[in-house]
């Protein structure tokens, strides 16, 4: 009844719910069950940048979409468990089971539980829908309490919010709680898990390789690769369109110092995370202009997916005043104000400046050799 529901709302058009709500009810729908499906119909449609066409199938509660994993990134992960030799593998804190289904078409048996009766059984309907229940069991079952004999590979995605929503910067406020999960690597070699971006290195379990991920530039997620499964100590995957691209490194090398060259990057979300800007600066023949901020400068614009380049035009004054009167002589109107290693507030320095001209420009806000400093960039095409 609740599918033949949610295709009467889908068929509908998106927009006003109050009307959409009235027509499923004049079509003999229960008004619970309108309010459900449509309720699914707009989880539906968000979901379809995580999940794809699978999205139009599955099942959703707003929290499990929000702390779902995206499909292309569940399955480079399911991918290389299954690479390592994994093949059954159990997914502690399962959620709507973005993760299991991405083990489960790598080919692994999937243990797949959740504390959430109600998310549990979403996990276990979208494993239906997407034909992949054979291999999959889905029970509704506190993480800590799962024996782990039967499976030689462990994920865990711990919650990472308040039952307010609010996100829990924490680990020690994760759940389930943050002792059980660094142990489980003790108990299961094969175990990776899902942190947040923000996580502290120092918090990795010993050995582990930190990864930080980003899709299209945002960092989305940190994972600890354990025992075996650690390939490097630090790496960044970066997702960008269809394709994919890795950096590796130890994630404690320090970056060589120059000058302000011709042309600056600013790296990756994920490769400033994951501490790889020494690594990254390496593949572009690129110096850091102060130790302490992750902008590497270069004499030429070398292609690379790591970071934007920009072409350093000039350096600009610093002092508000007459910052003001370099960017009028430009006839500046809109202004990108990028910063590293800056206090200053975007938007207040945005207003103070009161531009009225014409032209788009770029500056960034930053140190050199310890002191504020003002850039002014031009974009480089990639
Ligand atoms: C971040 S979500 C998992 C998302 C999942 N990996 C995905 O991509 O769809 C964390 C889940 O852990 C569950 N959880 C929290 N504490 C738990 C516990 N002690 N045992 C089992 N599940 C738990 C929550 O109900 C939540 O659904």
């Amino acid at each position: 009844m609740l599918e033949q529901a949610i295709q009467a709302a889908a068929a509908l058009p998106d927009g006003d719910p109050l009307a959409a709500a009235s027509a499923l009810r004049a079509a003999g729908f229960p008004p619970d069950l309108a309010a459900a499906a449509l309720t699914q119909v707009a989880l539906r449609r968000k979901a379809v940048t995580k999940f794809g066409a699978d999205a139009a199938v599955m099942h959703f509660t707003r929290a499990g979409l929000e702390q779902a994993t995206r499909a292309p990134v569940a399955a480079r992960r399911a991918a290389r468990l299954a690479a390592a030799g994994a093949t059954r593998v159990a997914d502690l804190g399962c959620g709507i089971g973005a993760d299991t289904i991405a083990f489960a078409r790598a080919g692994l048996r999937v243990h797949a539980v959740d504390a959430s009766p109600e998310t549990a059984s979403t996990a276990s309907a979208n494993v239906h829908a997407l034909g992949l229940a054979a291999g999959v069991l889905v029970e509704a079952r506190d993480a800590t309490e799962v024996p782990l004999d039967e499976v030689d590979a462990v994920f865990c995605d711990p919650a990472r919010r308040t039952s307010g929503g609010r996100r829990v910067f924490d680990p020690r406020a994760y759940s389930p709680p943050w002792d059980f999960v660094v142990g489980l690597a003790a108990r299961v070699p094969m175990t990776v898990l899902k942190l947040a971006p923000g996580i502290d290195h120092a918090l990795l379990p010993p050995g582990a390789e930190g990864e930080w991920v980003s899709v299209d530039g945002d960092v989305v997620e940190a994972a600890a690769w354990c025992g075996p499964l650690a390939a490097a100590p630090r790496r960044a995957t970066l997702f960008q369109g269809s394709q994919v691209f890795s950096l590796t490194g130890s994630g404690t090398t320090a970056a060589p110092v120059g000058q302000v060259g011709n042309f600056v990057y600013d790296p990756d979300g994920a490769v400033v995370r994951s501490h790889l800007v020494a690594e990254f600066a390496a593949t572009v023949d690129g110096t850091i202009a102060d130790p302490t901020i992750a902008y590497v400068y270069t004499a030429s614009a070398v292609p690379t997916p790591f970071g934007r380049c920009y072409e350093v035009l000039d350096q600009l004054p610093v002092a508000l005043k007459r910052l003001r009167a370099a960017l009028r002589a430009l006839d500046v109107g809109s202004l990108t104000i990028l910063k590293r290693g800056s206090a200053l507030d975007v938007e207040e320095l945005r207003r103070s400046l009161r531009l009225s001209g014409t032209r788009p420009a770029v500056i960034a806000l930053t140190r050199v050799a310890g002191a504020p400093a003002v850039l002014l960039l031009r974009p480089v095409a990639q």
